[in-house]
């Protein structure tokens, strides 16, 4: 379900931009570059947080969005001419743009990983992948975790690089820092407090047990498999 509304989405979108660029439109060019807040009412039932977390979480994403066009919006309207490192407003917006922007798509990929686990374990590409970096599916999860407790408000996220053909799990802090530049997130953990600490109190090490015991491999293998895709 889920899918279907993310892959409507993204067709309408493509369907604006093509229109745009079509007719040099730059009404419609605005509206094809602002994100639009996708459903995930069908996760709500789901193995790893209660929906009391989930629909909290939910609201917290739907700020992104929103945060995330307001500043493109700000952008449009006030001047590039007052600018610089210690003062102006579109030197600010500049500087917090990728963090609304991260916490927007960031929080679209951990959310597919809540649907109920199917594929408990890695094959193909992907599992050639994990066995390269990590030696076996039990070194993986082992970085994953220890990656996850070191985390204070970030993320981890394994990420495909394309240079080195090889899988690495980054620490990214709030939703922008350390962020490997060029890599594609392929699995996003959310280990940012509000993610658990309903349900789960301090204790992060279940939380991340629990997520990992649900994630279903055949959703991170999808988005490697996108990038083969994308190649040909
Ligand atoms: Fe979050």
């Amino acid at each position: 379900m889920t899918h279907k509304v993310k892959n409507k989405t993204s067709s309408i979108h493509q369907r604006i931009l093509k229109l745009a660029n079509k007719t040099k439109n730059t009404k419609l060019l605005k509206l094809a570059s602002r994100k639009e807040v996708k459903d995930f009412l069908d996760l709500r039932d789901n193995p790893i947080v209660s929906e009391e977390l989930f629909d909290a979480h939910i609201g917290l994403y739907e700020g992104y969005v929103k945060a995330l066009n307001s500043i493109l919006d700000r952008l449009d309207d006030i001047s590039k001419d007052k600018v610089g490192y210690s003062y102006g407003e579109y030197s600010e917006l500049k500087r917090r743009l990728a963090v609304p922007y991260n916490g927007v798509v960031l929080h679209e990929l951990y959310f597919m990983h809540l649907l109920p686990g199917k594929q408990k374990e890695p094959t193909g590409e992907l599992e050639k992948l994990i066995n390269q970096r990590w030696n076996n599916l039990e070194g993986y999860i082992k970085d994953v975790k220890s990656t996850g407790i070191s985390a204070g408000n970030g993320w981890v996220v394994t990420v495909y690089d394309p240079i080195l053909n090889q899988l690495d799990n980054y620490l990214i802090t709030e939703h922008h820092i350390g962020f490997p530049a060029g890599c594609i997130p392929i699995m996003v953990m959310d280990c940012w407090e509000h993610a658990f600490a309903i349900d789960y109190k301090t204790d992060r090490e279940t939380y991340i047990e629990k997520f990992l015991e649900n994630l279903d491999y055949d959703i991170v293998a999808s988005r490697l498999k996108e990038l083969e895709d994308d190649k040909v």
